[in-house]
């Protein structure tokens, strides 16, 4: 599936976006692995969050879906049942790496496979640790999916430092916690997103979080079970960055976006935006243990900056979003160490400079970070053919971008948009964006 966009008049109106997918996950894992019957609100009905819930049915969880409302059976934390076949994650990181801490703790052995560019992804990074903790779990060659996990008559307690800013190999370590003969702690050096120590937090499970100006550790004490609750799930920040770009590159634009989880360990991209010069205000700030707003956008005039290299953990999902405003920024903006991005459902970082190169940006690639020249404020791009190399982040940055490019242009295979925001091109139309699927 293609999508080709006409260049863009002003956005306006509110809209309202899906479920945060991060949460979403978390939610059927843990309501699955609880006491008793949790009702999650706003789930994001994407394909990766199907993936999740779809392999817990598998092992015998009772769900039941209707929309955006999930209503889980918990099993309680020995209650899984061995699959009939190999788990099916399609195209989602995070469903096989959290999976594997889970899935590490059975009496069962299971075998977790992809589709072509989760079979591509680094997986060695959660075996490593998780075979510390007295698993036995293999990869191919490569290390790389399908992973095999062998059943399991226990895990021991484990320390453990991030060797990489990941959240994944945070969580999925606090999951294999579950399982644990003793705590298991966590270092993590740069703040990655925090959304398992709350959602841990929200289903009374005990999690000591100790943070210095160097490091943040956190410690999973194993429970013997605990019980079910309810979750509402708040709109993707992710989701939200390409609206919010969108508002701010396309002239007389003002777009409320409501409702949107504003954790702070989510929102590196505003900062960097508001560094940047953007107008973006939050409204209606509600302080649940997992932060909303509603997010005020208008048309700026940006300029462009040196990317503070910690806030690249916290916005590491919008990088394809943030380079579509360095591209429009005045002046230059200097991107460091984003070797992860390489890492994602592409070499993000490789798609990114096609997609620059085609819009006809200047930017120089040096190692695993980029010096972006910004067009300025009445910069055009040249309309062209551009690949999203099958990445949903990269299809929709695209797509946004085509707003500020002369005439049509087409991003090519866009079906992977389906795995975050099923609904990407609907929220386009209701705010205004000429975007049609071929
Ligand atoms: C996620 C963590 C991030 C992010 C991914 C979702 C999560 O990955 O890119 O889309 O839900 O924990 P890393 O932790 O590998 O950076």
């Amino acid at each position: 599936m293609d999508f080709r966009v006409k260049a863009g008049s002003k956005l306006t109106g509110e809209v309202q976006l899906p479920g945060d997918k991060s949460i979403s996950h978390r939610s059927i894992m843990c309501a699955a692995l609880a006491e008793g019957t949790s009702v999650i609100n706003g789930f994001l009905n994407g394909e990766d969050c199907l993936a999740t819930l779809d392999a817990f049915s598998k092992m015998g969880v009772s769900i039941d879906r209707t929309d955006n409302k999930v209503v889980v059976q918990g099993v309680g934390l020995r209650g899984l049942k061995k699959p009939d076949s190999d788990l099916y994650l399609g195209n989602s990181g995070t469903s096989m790496r959290l999976m594997s801490g889970i899935l590490a703790g059975q009496n069962f052995s299971t075998v977790l496979t992809g589709d072509h560019s989760l079979s591509a992804r680094p997986m060695e990074r959660v075996v490593t640790p998780l075979n510390l903790m007295g698993s036995n779990i293999s990869t191919n060659l490569e290390g790389k999916p399908p992973i095999k996990i062998e059943s399991s008559s226990g895990l021991n307690s484990l320390s453990y430092e991030l060797p990489i800013a990941s959240a994944q190999i945070k969580s999925c370590l606090m999951f294999a916690g579950l399982y644990a003969n003793g705590p298991v702690t966590v270092t993590e050096h740069l703040r990655t997103r925090n959304h398992t120590e709350l959602m841990f937090q929200e289903f009374g499970i005990e999690v000591e979080v100790n943070e210095s100006s160097k490091a943040r550790k956190i410690t999973v004490i194993p429970p013997k079970s605990f019980l079910a609750t309810d979750i509402n799930v708040p709109a993707d920040f992710s989701s939200a960055s390409f609206f919010i770009l969108a508002a701010l590159i396309t002239p007389e634009s003002e777009l409320l976006i409501k409702n949107v989880g504003i954790n702070k360990t989510r929102i590196g991209f505003l900062h960097a935006l508001r560094h940047m010069g953007a107008n973006i205000e939050l409204q209606n700030e509600i302080n649940s243990l997992e932060p909303t707003a509603d997010i005020l956008v208008k048309t700026s005039d940006l300029k462009g900056i040196s990317l503070n290299t910690a806030l690249v953990a916290n916005m590491i999902d919008e990088m394809p979003a943030f380079f579509i405003a360095a591209a429009l920024a005045e002046g230059i903006t200097k991107i460091k160490d984003v070797k992860e991005l390489r890492a994602k459902e592409s070499d993000r970082l490789q798609a990114m400079s096609e997609a620059l190169e085609s819009f006809g940006v200047k930017f120089h690639l040096n190692g695993d970070g980029i010096v972006i020249n910004g067009l300025g404020k009445d910069g055009v791009f040249k309309a062209s053919k551009i690949s999203s190399h099958g990445d949903h982040r990269i299809a929709m940055a695209s797509s946004i971008a085509s707003l500020r490019a002369e005439g049509e242009t087409t991003i090519i295979d866009c079906h992977n948009v389906n795995t975050s925001f099923p609904n990407f091109i609907d929220v386009c139309r209701e705010v205004g964006i000429n975007i049609a699927e071929t």
